[in-house]
């Protein structure tokens, strides 16, 4: 699994995005609990995509309205991000994905960890339109977030949304 992971990150992105979604959905397959489902699909885009250092999952908690960190790798986050604030917040209110070059020139970036200088943050809407929460992606590198990785990003969001359909 690991040796096949590397070899993947080496990958041109669209070629790179394609092998994800076939891993992702074989990894998804059977299983519709959203925490299990949440929680593999971070080790596998953490342990794919090259340059990262935190990728996870806020969830809306339709008690507060603000979004909960869920399943994620990386170092431990901000825990509870309200839908006013930083790219999280900003991505789930526009329900649209948002690449951040520079999270530095972000007004309103929340920094969990100093090290990330570049992030993306993909809406998760169900297919009844309701809005489950985000997936978050940070880099240490600035600009490694590009058109390619919003596409194929929202891909395996529509795959992670079609498995875990019956539990969301
Ligand atoms: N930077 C995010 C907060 C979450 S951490 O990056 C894990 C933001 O501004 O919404």
């Amino acid at each position: 699994m690991h040796a096949m992971q590397d070899d993947m990150r080496s990958l041109p992105k669209p070629v790179l995005y394609d092998e994800l979604e076939s891993s992702l959905r074989g990894l998804l397959a059977g299983e519709p609990n959203l925490v299990a489902c949440a929680a593999n699909m971070s080790s596998l885009l953490y342990w794919s995509l090259p340059d990262l250092n935190w990728v996870g999952f806020y969830l809306l908690d339709p008690a507060s309205g603000d979004l909960l960190v869920g399943p994620f790798h990386g170092k431990p986050a901000c825990v509870r991000i309200p839908l006013s604030k930083g790219v999280c917040g900003a991505a789930a209110t526009e329900r649209r994905t948002l690449v951040v070059p520079d999270v530095h020139s972000f007004p309103g970036h929340i920094a969990c960890d100093s090290a990330s200088n570049s992030e993306v943050v993909v809406p998760i809407v169900l297919a009844d339109g309701r809005l489950l929460g985000v997936l978050d992606l940070d880099s240490p590198r600035l600009e490694r977030f590009d058109d390619e990785d919003a596409r194929g990003l929202e891909r395996l969001v529509r795959v992670f949304v079609e498995a875990t359909a019956a539990t969301a």
